[in-house]
């Protein structure tokens, strides 16, 4: 039977088919597509961690994927937007169908099955711009083509599709941080988890017969450490912590800052319905329309804060500890030109300074008696 379940991210009601439950913290993340390189460190951190084994070769629980053209599997967003229709924003809330409301009869979820092939080209479109750039164009500015990498883990959703499409009951999502995980032992591999997942996030191993994502790296994150493709990110865009339901967001909870108190930091499609715990800070050179589609109404505002961020020291203090430290920190402060990251309890676990300090050396070495070529 159906539930009437609050998802704040849509600010309204919806049907779910489980009664609204939050776990007693949410993991979650935030990355900052403005300074992914898509040198995909994090794929391959995720898959010589976790998918090495036979029946996996096509698994990516982290991909990159190159926005307008890519996606992998192959078009998923197009098609599930496709199959939802209009989706209208009103005032202050969505007033389109979630994939749940959208569902047709008999079934919890509006959904489609990939084809074999399209978990075949992991990085179709990469590096593709938006338009053909005619000749000369390059040198026009603002740049009216453009492109942007996106980042892709399962988003431990609050409301998962997975979860509730499963026949064995065999997804679950841990009291205690929110991470959403396939019993192995349970699963029979019918496959109706990675139909119902409006992401495709997950992945169906031919050899062992049943289906396998992302388990945000549970045995570091029970003892406070990053995950794999947290902490091997070469661009930092990553930050992970626990976020809050907007009335209860602190302003020294790194996650809720981002997401909640400066509302720069943004759920993808948010109206699938399923409350996705990784935020995206949108990039800022990109069609406003195509990101509000992506991102929602609060696009334009989030991009303008983050502009911003230089004459903001608290945001940019955040910005810079982000991708900092392999320790997950959950309380930050601004203070003395410093950004400081901190344990619930207070203990210091990284710091960086707000303007990297800058040494110049003379041009010449007289002790060597040499000459310097890069003196600062
Ligand atoms: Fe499930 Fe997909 Fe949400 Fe992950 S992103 S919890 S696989 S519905
Ligand atoms: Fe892979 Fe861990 Fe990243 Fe999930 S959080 S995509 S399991 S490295
Ligand atoms: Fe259930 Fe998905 Fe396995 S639907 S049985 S968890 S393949």
């Amino acid at each position: 039977m159906a539930h009437e379940v609050f998802n704040w991210q849509i600010n309204r009601k919806m049907t779910y088919w489980y009664p609204e439950h939050r776990p007693g913290r949410q993991f979650a993340a935030v990355f900052d597509i403005n300074k992914c390189i898509a040198c995909q460190t994090c794929s391959l951190a995720c898959k010589t961690t976790w998918t090495s084994g036979k029946g996996q070769e096509l698994m990516f629980w982290n991909n990159v994927e190159t926005k307008p053209w890519g996606g992998y599997p192959t078009a998923w967003d197009v098609k599930i937007l496709g199959l939802l229709g209009p989706q209208k924003w009103g005032e202050d809330e969505y007033e389109g169908m979630t994939v749940f409301e959208a569902a047709p009869k008999g079934e919890r979820v509006l959904q489609y099955q990939p084809e074999d092939g399209d978990w075949c080209n992991v990085n179709l479109g990469e590096d593709e711009c938006s338009k053909v750039i005619e000749k000369g164009a390059y040198f026009k500015l603002p740049h009216d083509a453009w492109f942007f990498y996106l980042q892709r883990i399962c988003n431990h959703c609050t409301y998962p599709a997975c979860l509730t499409a499963c026949p064995r009951g065999a997804i679950y999502k841990r009291q205690e941080d929110g991470v959403v995980l396939i019993d192995q032992k349970q699963c029979r591999g019918h496959r109706e988890c990675l139909k119902a997942c409006p992401y495709k996030r997950i992945f169906f191993n031919v050899v062992t017969g049943t289906s396998e994502k992302c388990i945000a790296c549970f045995p570091g994150l029970e003892s406070g450490k990053c995950n794999r493709c947290f902490e091997t990110c070469i661009g930092k865009i990553r930050l992970q912590g626990w976020i809050s339901t907007p009335e209860k967001a602190r302003e020294d909870n790194p996650i809720d800052f981002l997401v909640h108190i400066r509302k720069v930091a943004l759920p993808l499609y948010p109206q699938f319905g399923t409350e996705p715990n990784v935020y995206y800070i949108p990039p800022k050179q990109v069609d406003p329309v195509f990101l509000r589609q992506m991102f929602g109404p609060g696009v334009d505002k989030a991009i303008a804060t983050y502009r911003n961020a230089k004459n903001d020291p608290e945001l940019l203090g955040l910005l810079l500890l982000q991708g900092s430290s392999d320790r997950i920190f959950e309380r930050f402060r601004v203070k003395n030109g410093m950004a400081i990251g901190y344990t619930a309890k207070g203990a210091e676990v990284v710091r960086v300074p707000l303007k990297e300090p800058l040494y110049v050396r003379p041009y010449k070495d007289v002790a060597l008696d040499v000459f310097r070529h890069n003196v600062t």
